[in-house]
């Protein structure tokens, strides 16, 4: 049995809370660090065509032995593919890649609403169709605001089932994941860990890791999962990718939440979603 809790989504499907991320994995090691992932108990994996390392998760799994329903993936559709042609395409080439005939959730990458006129809601409407064929069980998007997120629910009879963002406790996302709660989207945290450094050396963090006799990254991780989002997070270390994957044996507080909470600066590793690509 899985110690990951499942999230249904909007639409009926099941999340594994916790995955495994795969951004910044060199494609010649992605098989490999994907195997471990597998190996540690991990059961989602999550990519984009913009990653260049598709088709060696795809090959990971396939050689893992395991079902193809029992891993929960997911990839995005990349920036230069927004017109209903070009979406078309690249999710053929995302199956391909991947070696599957369904995909378990698709995401826009990334709103553009300085490029393609603005016009964010068409390319909704292509991820629409692979919804309605099966070759989707879920969509969503990611890095949308509560205005984009607006303009879709305005324009189209499909609620995006997750919003991909940013979240860790430097970045809290106090507002847009309220929005999301109230419009029954799951939040998913990219970068749980601020990518590492700093974060993990927090006074806040490391005490509490001291408290719980677990790592700043379990404790980080943890603060995420109690909050109820999504998270993924990447390493190419075995070691790391067992220790990330071990943290449903303990738990934070309400204090200790709120201590980690209170290190928001509103401070982002990646770009700001109005302005990019500026
Ligand atoms: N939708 C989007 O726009 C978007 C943007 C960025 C990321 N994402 C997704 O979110 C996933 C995670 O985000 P991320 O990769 O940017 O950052 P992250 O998971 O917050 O951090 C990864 C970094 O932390 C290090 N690390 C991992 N585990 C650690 C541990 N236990 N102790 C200390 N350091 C550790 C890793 O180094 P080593 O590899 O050397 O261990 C790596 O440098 C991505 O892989 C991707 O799937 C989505």
């Amino acid at each position: 049995m899985s110690p990951v809790p499942g999230i249904m989504l909007n639409n009926g499907q099941t999340i594994p809370q916790l995955g495994f991320g795969v951004f910044l994995i060199e494609p010649q090691d992605t098989a490999e660090a994907v195997a471990a992932a597998l190996e540690a108990g991990y059961r989602h994996i999550d990519t984009a065509e913009m990653y260049g390392n598709e088709r060696e998760v795809g090959e990971a799994i396939g050689k893992s032995g395991l079902d193809r329903a029992s891993v929960f993936v997911t990839s995005k559709l990349s920036n230069g593919c927004h017109r209903q042609e070009d979406a078309r395409r690249a999710f053929d080439q995302t199956l391909e890649a991947l070696g599957f005939d369904y995909i378990d959730l698709f995401l826009i990458h990334w709103p553009l609403p300085m490029r393609y006129d603005g016009d964010f809601v068409s390319t909704w409407h292509t991820l629409g169709e692979f919804y309605r064929d099966g070759r989707a069980r879920s969509i969503g998007v990611s890095n949308f605001q509560p205005d984009h997120l607006r303009r879709l629910y305005a324009q189209s009879d499909i609620p995006p089932a997750v919003n991909q963002i940013e979240v860790s406790p430097y970045l809290t996302q106090t507002d847009l994941r309220r929005f999301c709660a109230e419009h029954q989207v799951a939040v998913e945290a990219w970068s749980p860990l601020a990518r590492g450094g700093n974060l993990l050396r927090e006074p806040a963090i490391t005490q509490v890791a001291r408290d719980t006799g677990k790592t700043p990254a379990q404790v980080v991780l943890r603060w995420h999962i109690q909050r109820g989002d999504i998270v993924f997070p990447k390493s190419v270390r075995p070691a790391r990718i067992r220790e990330n994957f071990d943290v449903f044996d303990f738990e934070l507080t309400g204090d200790d939440i709120a201590s980690i909470s209170a290190l928001n600066r509103d401070e982002r590793t990646g770009p700001d979603p109005d302005t990019f690509p500026g």
